[in-house]
């Protein structure tokens, strides 16, 4: 399963990228705004910056719902640089900006994913990824994971070649269970990532073996 970092904080992508296991980043306007990133050329400019540091795909966001803006922006962001992935709502417009980027080979994120029938419409688009929040489906009582598998057996039913990108993960279990589930990838804050990290067991036993050590070479 390929690991996404899901900010736009420079700092905390760094850091990820430094462990060596990240593929990938997801921004949105929110995390855009969280970092106080505004104003269309200091956006682009941010999205150069995660460029320079991540060798992946890089989701940005559009902001238009309707097809000529989403179009418009959705070809100014993936100029930016080849790893650009353009974001798009689910919406109608949404669905047919990411068939006509797909015929020109712009590769697309659907965001706001939140039904299998959601992520069936922006497969048979054509889209790159589909992003289905499973934290904001868990957030009201609805089993996000129960949304990955689904969508895992949709797409493994008709071989649609668009990846599975759970989004809006909040801890280390999303992450395993996700990565059971098939998804193809997972996004989430480096909070999430650095937790599979910890064991108490692992801790105790390194300070054991540590202290071993110590005893007969002091
Ligand atoms: C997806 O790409 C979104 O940026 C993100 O995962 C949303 O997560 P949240 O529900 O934690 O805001």
């Amino acid at each position: 399963m390929q690991f996404f970092i899901d900010t736009a904080n420079l700092a905390e992508i760094q850091e990820a990228n430094d462990l060596g296991v990240l593929d990938g980043v997801t921004t949105n306007p929110s995390l855009m705004a969280k970092e106080g990133i505004s104003g269309h050329e200091n956006i682009l400019k941010h999205y150069r910056a995660i460029c320079e540091i991540v060798d992946g795909p890089i989701s940005a966001e559009v902001i238009a719902t309707d097809f000529n803006g989403i179009v418009r922006e959705g070809e100014e962001l993936a100029e930016i640089h080849p790893n650009i992935v353009v974001k798009v709502p689910m919406v109608k417009d949404g669905i047919k900006a990411i068939r006509y980027f797909s015929e020109k080979g712009i590769r697309t994120n659907c965001t706001l994913i939140f039904s299998a029938g959601q992520a069936l419409l922006a497969a048979k688009a054509g889209a790159s990824y589909v992003s289905p929040f499973i934290g904001r489906l868990d957030d009201i009582s609805v089993d996000g994971l129960e949304l990955i598998r689904q969508i895992r057996l949709i797409f493994d039913n008709y071989g649609y070649k668009t990846e599975i990108l759970a989004a809006s993960v909040r801890h280390p279990m999303h992450i395993i269970k996700c990565a059971e589930l098939g998804s193809d990838v997972m996004t989430g804050p480096l909070s999430a990532i650095t937790a599979l990290l910890k064991h108490p067991l692992t801790d105790i036993g390194l300070e054991k073996f540590l202290a071993d050590y110590k005893k007969v070479n002091s």
